[in-house]
């Protein structure tokens, strides 16, 4: 498929007005996404579990203009007016209004809320950017008829990383690929795939225990630290990397080899943040609870035996992922040991979800 194949044929159907409701989740990267070309098209594949309990609910309230010369919305974030916000959109809707050429013919109200802490440190632009594309979709739906429910997922996912690349990742569950690399067949640059191999028991619900070490304003937004990438002195291993990394993840996921796992995501999580540290300029997003914990899951794994380890986004929050069946004595050990270092007591528990849903 290209881009081409999103922009629309004549829509056939005529609507005044209406109202749609989406939820959509967060998701956590194993092979991680960090560097990209024009048009977020990204510099390296990546493959993140979908989470379920971390999402953003958005309702899209459309009504047809008058004129069709400019973009007109409104924001609301749990019931208030987010004028802040309002820049951000305008920026996807002028990126995606090729694709989606209703934008300019109606007035929106956008009102969206999250089920996690707006300022804890976790992203919503996943979750925020892949609720909208939903929203947007189903009005597309409406305007054209009988369009297949592969394309509409596509489409969504296309939309989404527009908005923020790692939302394409969100539509769909519970393993989703994106970028295009040969070990994995179908896998595209423009929207995210699911995982179409075999995944053994032990990945099934697997748990994600969100640490939020440090609830403040990202220090690096991701537009700055993509950037970073471009003349990084390691750029070109890092992307090759991982391919490497997504070939390998193969065998593990048939088999079944949680140590293998566990060293391959870890080492992904250190390598993101060994790309920050060795940029120009120079980032540290961990901090020193983040490493605290590091130390502790490694001290516990190798007294306990259990396959727990951990991952990080690009900043201090401990994502910490463990098989479910493994699940109270990891909870019991985080619970004693490591809450301590989070923000005011505060962690998130999560695990593998299956995608966004239509609320009706
Ligand atoms: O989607 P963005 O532009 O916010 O980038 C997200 C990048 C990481 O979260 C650090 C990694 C990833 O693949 O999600």
């Amino acid at each position: 498929m290209t881009e081409h194949d999103f922009s629309p044929k004549p829509y056939t159907n005529s609507i005044e007005k209406g109202k749609v409701t989406w939820e959509s989740p967060s998701n956590i990267a194993l092979v991680k996404y960090w560097g990209k070309k024009k048009d977020q098209i990204p510099e390296n594949p990546s493959i993140s579990f979908t989470l379920n309990e971390c999402k953003t609910i958005t309702t899209l309230t459309f009504t047809k203009k008058e004129s069709n010369k400019d973009f007109s919305f409104e924001v609301y974030l749990d019931g208030n007016k987010k004028d802040d916000f309002k820049p951000k959109i305008q920026t996807f809707f002028e990126r995606i209004e090729s694709y989606l050429p209703f934008l300019r013919d109606y007035h929106f109200k956008i009102e969206t809320k999250n089920t996690f802490p707006h300022s804890s440190g976790i992203a919503s632009s996943a979750s925020g950017m892949s609720a909208l594309a939903l929203c947007l979709m189903s009005i597309e739906k409406q305007l054209i008829s009988g369009m297949s429910e592969e394309f509409f997922n596509q489409k969504a996912s296309f939309l989404a990383r527009l908005g923020s690349g790692s939302a394409c990742r969100s539509i769909e569950g519970d393993l989703i690929v994106w970028g295009k690399t040969d070990s994995i067949e179908g896998s595209t640059d423009l929207f995210g795939v699911k995982y179409p191999y075999k995944i053994h028991q032990n990945f099934k619900n697997y748990q994600d225990t969100i640490l939020l070490v440090d609830k403040g304003e990202k220090q690096v937004s991701s537009t700055v630290g993509h950037n970073l990438m471009h003349n990084h002195p390691f750029a070109q291993n890092r992307f090759q990397q991982a391919h490497n990394n997504l070939e390998k993840l193969k065998p593990i996921f048939e088999s079944g080899d949680l140590n293998a796992f566990v060293k391959l995501v870890e080492s992904e999580a250190l390598t993101l943040h060994a790309m920050m540290m060795t940029s120009m300029p120079y980032f540290i997003l961990m901090k020193p609870n983040t490493l605290e914990i590091i130390n502790k899951i490694w001290r516990f794994r190798q007294d306990s035996g259990l396959h727990i380890c951990f991952t990080l986004d690009a900043g201090a929050n401990v994502h910490i992922l463990y098989p479910e069946n493994e699940a109270t004595q990891i909870l019991e050990f985080i619970k004693r040991e490591l809450v301590v270092y989070c923000q005011n007591g505060h962690y998130i528990c999560d695990q593998i979800g299956f995608g966004a849903k239509k609320i009706d």
